[in-house]
């Protein structure tokens, strides 16, 4: 699969909560090449600090202007290189990379919880266009989810929010309104998110008769294959790249993740 190592000039910045923000760069190859579930992996470099290069699913992709969006949390001095950049200056990106979601679903719901939202969000945009798929997004708070909300709008068609304080919608994880949705005729379930969450909703998919897709995230060196650090367990005993034959599986394919 084509890759390709850009430098991507920062066209805004946006601050979405008090830890999330979002960064669109102009990359007309990663625009044009990036499909649902795919990722970049970045590096910026800012006075005499640089970023070790760390993986960021792609939310979302504006076509006309040649760009990508990348969201992210501001945790550590890592990422607050990333948080410091400015209209205007560089990032160096090197993607898509990995395997996307496959979209074969007719009824399609989506599951996400946290960051794991950011390339759901491609995915409901440009995966199942017209809003086609279903939502549940889960936080802690609704201060946490309403930006997700809102990013979603318009591109989803229903949207089913639980959080873990009960601030906003159903009190609860996502299973809250999992479990009753999964009587309903969707599909496939496309989720990503904190590993638990998963492990959860891959369980509940299996047990429903349900197809379900994980989208998952690992400590990633190289993200090109080359470092096994990214490695998990498929369902034959065999490790897999995540960055490689992943991020996205088909949850039957992945035993320890
Ligand atoms: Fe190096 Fe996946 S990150 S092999």
């Amino acid at each position: 699969m084509k890759k390709s190592i850009v430098q991507a000039k920062v066209y805004k910045v946006q601050q979405l909560n008090a830890t999330v923000r979002s960064m669109e760069v102009i990359a007309p190859e990663l625009a044009a090449e990036g499909v649902p579930g795919q990722f970049v992996n970045v590096r910026a470099v800012k006075g005499n600090t640089t970023l070790l290069r760390r993986p960021l699913g792609i939310a979302d992709v504006c076509v006309p202007r040649g760009s990508i969006i990348l969201i992210y949390r501001v945790i550590g001095e890592g990422t607050k290189v990333l948080a410091d950049l400015k209209p205007g200056d560089y990032l160096d990106i090197v993607g898509p990379l990995g395997r996307g979601f496959e979209l074969e679903s007719a009824k399609p719901l989506i599951v996400g919880g946290g960051l794991g939202l950011a390339p759901l969000l491609m995915l409901a945009k440009f995966g199942f266009g017209n809003g086609r798929a279903d939502l549940v997004i889960g936080g802690r708070c609704a201060e946490e989810i309403t930006c997700w909300e809102g990013l979603f709008r318009g591109n989803v068609q229903q949207t089913f929010i639980t959080s873990d304080d009960g601030s906003v919608g159903e009190k609860g994880t996502v299973m809250a309104a999992l479990e009753k949705l999964l009587q309903k005729d969707y599909d496939c379930v496309y989720t990503c998110g904190p590993v638990p969450m998963m492990r959860a909703v891959a369980a509940a998919c299996e047990k429903a008769g349900k197809k379900c897709q994980v989208s998952l995230e690992k400590y990633m060196a190289c993200g090109l294959g080359a470092c096994l650090s990214c490695a998990c367990e498929n369902a034959e005993g065999k490790r897999v790249k995540v960055c490689q034959d992943g991020p996205v599986f088909w949850s039957w394919e992945v035993k320890e993740w």
